[in-house]
């Protein structure tokens, strides 16, 4: 099965000095269960890629299908499911909200996928599962307690990834994940997305770094919004 697919996807940004094509019918797609990377220069279009397959922009036209479903066709409530249950994100800037403990960020998504009506529905198996993610990206338990600013940037990363596992998606989004970190660190988290995809998640790495990409099975490269193969 494929996980992703994307046929002739083309996204225009209008600008007051005109319009600017970020991605230019790009045609690709991804197995279930692959590690990919994406590069390519800064301005290539990598991001605007990842945040189309990722369901949080659309492009001006083309086709995208995540997980079996045509994105197309979703409407708004679809596609906050289809983000929250079967895409885990990981970012540059680690993302975490701040004034939350590591276990409670990790903890978040599942609130949002347990949430039924106004009221939160805290489940008692979270605090449980969120222990055992925090223990699977590698952190001692006590380090559960601290808030992002009294972690170190790699240790930010893996609550990050631990997060973006919450729900157990089958595919993780990742741009720039190393971007901040330095190089043993980045070793030590694509070890660890490494690892991921081999419990079978599909991970789609953005990186310009090509020590990253080489733990990935097959790398695309973008010029200019175009996939250079
Ligand atoms: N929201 C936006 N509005 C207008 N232009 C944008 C927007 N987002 C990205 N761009 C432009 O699209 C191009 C590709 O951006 P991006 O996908 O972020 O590249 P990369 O991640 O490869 O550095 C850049 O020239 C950028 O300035
Ligand atoms: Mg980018």
């Amino acid at each position: 099965m494929n996980e992703v697919e994307l046929e002739e996807v083309t996204k225009i940004y209008e600008l007051p000095r005109g319009s600017f094509k970020a991605l230019d019918r790009v045609t690709a797609s991804l197995e279930a269960g692959e590690f990919v990377s994406v590069m390519g220069p800064s301005g290539s279009g990598k991001s605007t890629l990842l945040n189309i397959v990722g369901c949080l922009d659309t492009p001006t036209s083309g086709r995208v299908v995540v997980g079996g479903e045509e994105v197309g066709g979703l409407g708004d409530e679809q596609l906050t499911r289809l983000r929250r249950d079967k895409i885990g994100f990981v970012f540059q800037q680690f993302n975490l909200i701040p004034t939350l403990t590591a276990l409670e960020n990790i903890e978040y998504p599942m609130l949002l996928k347990g949430k039924k009506g106004k009221g939160v529905n805290r489940q008692d198996g979270h605090g449980r599962r969120s222990r055992e993610l925090l223990r699977a990206v590698g952190l001692d338990e006590q380090l559960g307690e601290n808030r992002p600013n009294e972690l170190s940037g790699g240790e930010q990363q893996r609550v990050a990834v631990a997060r973006a596992l919450a729900n157990d998606p089958d595919l993780i989004l990742a741009d720039e994940p190393t971007g901040n970190l330095d190089s043993k660190t980045s070793q030590d988290i694509m070890k660890l997305l490494k690892a991921t995809n081999e419990r079978g998640k599909t991970i789609i790495v953005v990186t310009h770094d090509p020590q990253v990409a080489s733990y990935t099975g097959r790398t695309f490269r973008l010029v200019d919004g175009k996939v250079v193969e």
